[in-house]
């Protein structure tokens, strides 16, 4: 009830601000928006009959507070917006199967009357699938409690099941809200960049049906794919199609097979991504102000509509964090995503450069709305931990379980497992190999910490010291997000298949297990047993701290191994020590005046058990980890002795390359080497994407791929690692260090396949910006069934 009313006062008075800065005069009559049509015309959209160009900003209502709402949609307003996109996630707003909530935080239909009553349309994207670096990509958990699940196919009939009656509650919630029946939602989304995970037609086809039987039956359907995929399967013609691209793209090139296929279609890129994601241990993400507003004011130049993804992306509060795969590497808690607006609602240069450059091209009589104020910040001073509780002396109930499980198999859906078992006795150490292990795990005999494993190297395997009869064994396993995008969605968590003992001689499968559960609800985390100490493992620890004021800030977790915080019941999402996000956004309408309580679960022992706030974020500050490059001190291929199956050579344009061999061939491991680049002194190399194409004609797929090598990678200054070649991001790319290093010709790089293959081409995509730099010129393939000599 307090809370509510702090919620109702603080609208209040923000509304009151607003108002007592000059008048807004972007609201003009027209812009009351009171229903209407939208519907597609020749080569361009119509809103109530008359041409329209859509400038829309992508927001996503789960990583802002509510209260902060309306000042968000506010920001995108004077950045020149006419238009919010926005997603919905599945698994926000059906956690437990069948249970559907819309309220409070979770409350869309709110939040797109708050965009409607800013003057501004709406584009609904409903999923089910969404991606957006969210768990699962917004699928539901549960969903995996199936074992045979299957995903965005008519072949799971469950999922097609679930998918369409949780299209109907969205309905429920925004089938009122088209612009047909006097709301403000101009378009729905069917899906999300299907072609990037399948080509049915008829699951497309289905799915178009679902959402129109939700409700969704009179506003216009759209749906986004890539200029190089769009045209994967069919689709109703009553469904836009829009393309997805990054910051600097050139804008020609990406609608030119789509124009010549649909020369009467309205073009908009449906995500221009203003930045991009972080991940843990990888460097802060940018895209720079030039090369985004130069393509953005080719699109405004060529009257194509566009949404920028994302305006302003906010933070993954909590567990909703994603992961991509492979190889596995999970998001980071903040969504800044080097957005036009920050994190915490503030302008930025991007910001700027956006609106200077859409008043240029606004329709007459339209003015940009004024800036909203921006929200004040404030630091805490330190904050001492002196309680604690240490997780192996607050164990939940176990349960038994002969064979070891995922953790969705006892029903939770996030957050951390520990395995228990007892050993043999054994003089000699033996081998713990781990079938599969998501995400990360601290593995411990009779408490004590023998090491720890990662997913982000495909680790799986440890030396188990000498042990006495029954000694215990726990593996404890963090869960550090879904994969939520392409093949490897189905991402159970925990151990998924079995753990086994190797002695030298004979493998065992452990068996016997005693689990334990460590949810990631508030109210688990507060019912420990704290008390005055200094754990040396994995723990709960907890303080009180008291504000005479309450503002944004930035809760600094350097001093921090790895885990999760609660402030005041609110989960405000992951740290982990490798960076690059150091500080975790705190909202200032989540403190309170008085007393407030915050809980850490540290799974390592921090530096320092304090926590400052402060008023500038920490979010590119990485651990550099050389373990992470694909090659070791002083490691040199040697390809003197072998024999390429192909040396030839690329032209300078930009897209997909097609390279047909004369013949198949067979192996395991292969070299792609860059002799040459297509500018004159570039001694540097850049690739996008690298596929192999099978006897079918099709790519192979990427799921068991390894870089063994590369000659040189960018890792600290961009996040341009070798894998970047094979995980299916167009905007991302390897580049050969352009900050000092080895930067010179040739420059290799070697995948393993992970099976022998038969290959009878390559395709290769440059650099999807307009740079040149590291673009291939002349190249070699080099193919084998024996790893190459290093
Ligand atoms: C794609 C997806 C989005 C998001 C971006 C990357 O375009 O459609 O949901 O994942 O990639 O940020
Ligand atoms: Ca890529």
């Amino acid at each position: 009830m307090k809370r509510i009313l702090l919620v109702i006062l603080l609208g209040i008075g923000l509304n009151a601000f607003a108002q007592s800065q000059t008048q807004d005069k972007s609201i003009t009559k027209n812009s009351i928006i009171t229903g209407g049509s939208f519907s597609l015309g020749k080569n361009e959209f119509l809103l109530n009959g008359k041409p329209f160009l859509i400038r829309a900003g992508e927001i996503h209502f789960p990583r802002i507070p509510r209260e902060y709402w309306d000042q968000r949609i506010k920001l995108c307003k004077a950045m020149g917006m006419n238009t919010i996109c926005i997603y919905l996630f599945w698994n926000y707003h059906e956690q437990e199967q069948d249970k559907f909530d819309f309220a409070g935080q979770k409350d869309v239909a709110a939040f797109v009357k708050l965009i409607q009553k800013n003057g501004m349309y709406c584009i609904v994207r409903p999923g089910p699938y969404a991606c957006a670096e969210w768990d699962m990509g917004g699928l539901p958990w549960w969903l995996l409690k199936k074992k045979d699940l299957k995903v965005r196919t008519l072949d799971d009939a469950f999922f097609m099941e679930r998918s369409a009656k949780y299209l109907k509650e969205v309905g429920k919630q925004l089938a009122p809200l088209q612009i047909q029946n006097g709301g403000n939602i101009i378009m729905v989304q069917v899906e999300n960049e299907y072609a990037a995970f399948g080509n049915s037609t008829e699951y497309m086809e289905a799915t178009r049906k679902n959402v129109k039987a939700a409700g969704f039956d009179k506003v216009q359907l759209m749906r986004c794919d890539w200029a190089s995929t769009f045209d994967y399967y069919k689709v109703n013609p009553e469904v836009a199609t829009t393309l997805n691209f990054g910051a600097g793209s050139d804008i020609d090139k990406q609608f030119k097979a789509f124009k010549e296929q649909n020369p009467d279609a309205p073009l908009m890129c449906s995500e221009y991504w203003t930045g991009w994601f972080d991940n843990w241990g990888r460097p802060h993400e940018t895209r720079s102000v030039n090369s985004f507003i130069g393509s953005l004011k080719d699109m405004m130049d060529r009257k194509i509509s566009f949404s920028l993804y994302m305006a302003h992306g906010g933070t993954t509060f909590g567990q909703w964090g994603g992961a991509n795969s492979p190889p596995y590497s999970a998001m980071v808690t903040s969504y800044d995503y080097n957005a036009p607006i920050g994190e915490q609602g503030n302008t930025t240069d991007k910001f700027f450069a956006v609106r200077d450059l859409l008043k240029n091209y606004l329709n007459p009589g339209e003015v940009l709305a004024d800036i909203p104020a921006q929200m004040p910040l404030m630091e805490i001073p330190k904050i001492k931990f002196t309680q604690a509780a240490p997780l192996f002396q607050n164990l939940p109930l176990g349960k038994k379980s002969v064979d070891i499980k995922p953790m969705e198999m006892f029903n939770q859906g996030w957050g951390r497992i520990n395995y228990r078992t007892n050993l043999k006795a054994s003089a000699a150490p033996r081998k713990l190999i781990i079938t599969e292990l998501h995400d990360w795990a601290e593995i411990f005999i009779d408490g004590k910490l023998i090491g720890k494993l990662d997913r982000r190297r495909a680790d799986n395997t440890i030396e188990i010291p000498a042990t006495k009869a029954n000694a215990v064994l726990d593996i404890l396993v963090e869960a550090t997000g879904r994969v939520n995008f392409g093949e490897a969605i189905i991402d159970r968590k925990g151990i998924t298949e079995k753990v086994e003992i190797n002695d030298g001689k004979t493998t065992t499968t452990l068996q016997n297990w005693t689990v334990y559960n460590f949810p990631v609800d508030h109210a688990f985390q507060a019912k420990h047993k704290f008390s005055a100490q200094t754990p040396n493992g994995p723990a709960w620890y907890k303080a009180k701290f008291n504000l005479t004021s309450t503002a944004d800030t930035y809760l600094d977790m350097s001093s921090w191994g790895k885990g999760m915080v609660w402030v005041n019941g609110y989960n405000i999402g992951r740290f982990w020590k490798i960076g690059p996000q150091q500080t975790l956004f705190m909202p200032g309408v989540w403190l309170k005046k008085g007393e407030n309580e915050i809980i850490v679960l540290d799974l390592e022992k921090p530096a320092e058990a304090s926590i400052v706030g402060l008023k500038t974020p920490i979010i590119d500050k990485i651990k550099p980890d050389a373990s992470l490059l694909s090659r070791k001190a002083g490691q040199e291929l040697k390809l003197a002795n072998e024999k390429p199956i192909l040396t030839s050579s690329f032209d300078d344009a930009k897209g997909w390359k097609d390279v047909t061999f004369d013949v198949a061939y067979n192996g395991r491991y292969v070299c792609f080497e860059a002799l040459s680049a297509q500018q004159a002194n570039d001694i540097t190399t850049s690739i996008a994407e690298l596929q192999f194409v099978g006897v079918d004609g099709k790519p192979i797929s990427t799921q068991k791929w390894k870089i063994i090598y590369a000659d040189s990678e960018e890792i600290t200054a961009a996040n341009n690692a070798a894998d970047r070649v094979y995980d299916n991001q167009e905007s991302t790319m390897w580049s050969s260090q352009f900050v000092g290093g080895k930067t010179k010709h040739p420059h290799q790089i070697v995948i393993d396949f992970g099976q022998e293959v038969s290959i009878k081409g390559l395709r290769y995509l440059p650099r999807s910006d307009k740079s040149k730099n590291g673009m291939v010129k002349e190249y070699r393939i080099y193919l084998k069934a024996t790893p190459f000599q290093l």
